[in-house]
């Protein structure tokens, strides 16, 4: 390791604790996980807290480059190509600027990180990519976006929602948990080269990480 990386490791230690730095470290060596959680629509959906009055909408193609203003990291023709094969994505504005957005999808989950395809079974959908502009976190506008989004999809028959979370994004399941959703299982990849393979366990507390 050479001298700046070592410096970046023993800043990485510090800030964040030997937890995350051990599976930071693996995460380099090829093993990476995370948790998959879930939430029944057959129960009530959750009352949600946002403390700004925000606007929802479902993001059209041609609003694209004004979504790529609160996400520039994004590609524009691979969202094109997203739309088109009917995933969704849901915006929240305040004062007319966006402040959030969150994607649904439905049929098979493709998850980049373990580049792994979860298959859903039917009635179920995959909430990902929930996103709130950092100036505006805090304030429930991720819970306040899944809640309608999960209102949307319970409308169209969906009986159950999932998604995914890395174990150490507390900010993301302290959001998650406010509409309802519990962790249910620890998908794990290992890779080595091109040989990989992927785990699902069940788990039912978040202290099995
Ligand atoms: C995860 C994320 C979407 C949550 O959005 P949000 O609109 O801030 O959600 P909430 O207002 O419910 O806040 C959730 C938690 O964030 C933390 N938080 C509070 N203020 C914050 C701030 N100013 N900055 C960062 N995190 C903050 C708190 O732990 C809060 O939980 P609490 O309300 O129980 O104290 C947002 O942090 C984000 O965009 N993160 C980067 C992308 C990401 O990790 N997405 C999740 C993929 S699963």
């Amino acid at each position: 390791m050479n001298g700046s990386r070592m410096s970046r490791a023993w800043e990485t230690l510090q800030r964040e604790g030997i937890r995350s730095f051990w599976f930071k470290l693996v995460d380099v060596l090829g093993y990476r996980r995370l948790f998959l959680l879930r939430r029944s629509l057959n129960e009530p959906l959750s009352r949600v807290d946002c403390r700004l009055p925000i606007r929802m909408e479902w993001l059209l193609p041609e609003g694209v480059g004004e979504y790529r203003t609160m996400r520039p990291a994004t590609d524009p023709k691979e969202l094109l190509s997203r739309l088109e094969s009917r995933q969704r994505c849901l915006l929240g504005r305040w004062n007319g600027r966006l402040v959030g957005a969150m994607w649904v999808v439905g049929r098979s989950a493709r998850i980049e990180y373990l580049e792994y395809e979860l298959p859903l079974p039917s009635a179920t959908v995959y909430l990902c990519e929930a996103y709130t502009d950092p100036q505006f976190r805090g304030q429930g506008i991720a819970p306040a976006l899944s809640n309608e989004l999960l209102r949307r999809c319970r409308e169209e028959g969906t009986q159950m929602a999932i998604r995914a979370t890395l174990p150490e994004n507390h900010a993301a399941l302290r959001a998650h948990a406010k509409n309802g959703f519990v962790v249910c299982s620890l998908m794990r990849r290992i890779k080595v080269g091109s040989w990989r393979r992927h785990w699902i366990k069940d788990v039912t507390s978040q202290s099995l990480a």
